[in-house]
């Protein structure tokens, strides 16, 4: 089990989900992402028609966090109905690479059933492409 700290960053992932709007995959992801100063930033997935404009719950969160001016960021947690429960696509993890590269992921169930798989960005992404290459 991970730490009991972090039942509220899956919770607001939890709850964040119910807002997915996934018309077309029928597959709802939610997001949570804390800063260091203690905010929390929440997305789900939201697909378009245009199925490739969609946008998942984790870009969702880290661009809501961004144009908010958050800049520091600590932990993410991923709710979704999988089991074991799924983590981040690849691009994605690209993204968070770019801006949160130290970040502590948890992988949780829609359901509270199971426990959460606890990982990191660095073991997610190794020898990530990032701005230090350009
Ligand atoms: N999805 C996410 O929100 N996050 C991921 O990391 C994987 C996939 C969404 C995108 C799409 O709306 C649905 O899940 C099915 O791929």
């Amino acid at each position: 089990m991970p730490s009991p700290d972090f039942s509220t960053l899956i919770a607001a992932a939890r709850q964040a989900r119910q807002y997915a709007r996934a018309d077309h995959s029928r597959y709802a992801v939610g997001a949570a992402l804390e800063t260091a100063d203690g905010r929390l930033f929440t997305g789900a997935n939201v697909e378009c028609s245009s199925y490739g404009l969609s946008l998942c719950a984790e870009r969702v969160a880290l661009v809501k966090a961004l144009s908010e001016g958050a800049d520091r960021f600590t932990r993410l947690a991923v709710v979704t109905a999988s089991e074991p429960p799924a983590s981040p696509c690849g691009a994605c993890r690209q993204m968070l690479w770019d801006y949160a590269r130290d970040l502590e992921i948890v992988l949780a169930g829609s359901d509270g059933e199971g426990d959460p798989v606890v990982t990191s960005l660095r073991e997610l992404f190794p020898r990530g492409f990032g701005c230090e290459d350009l």
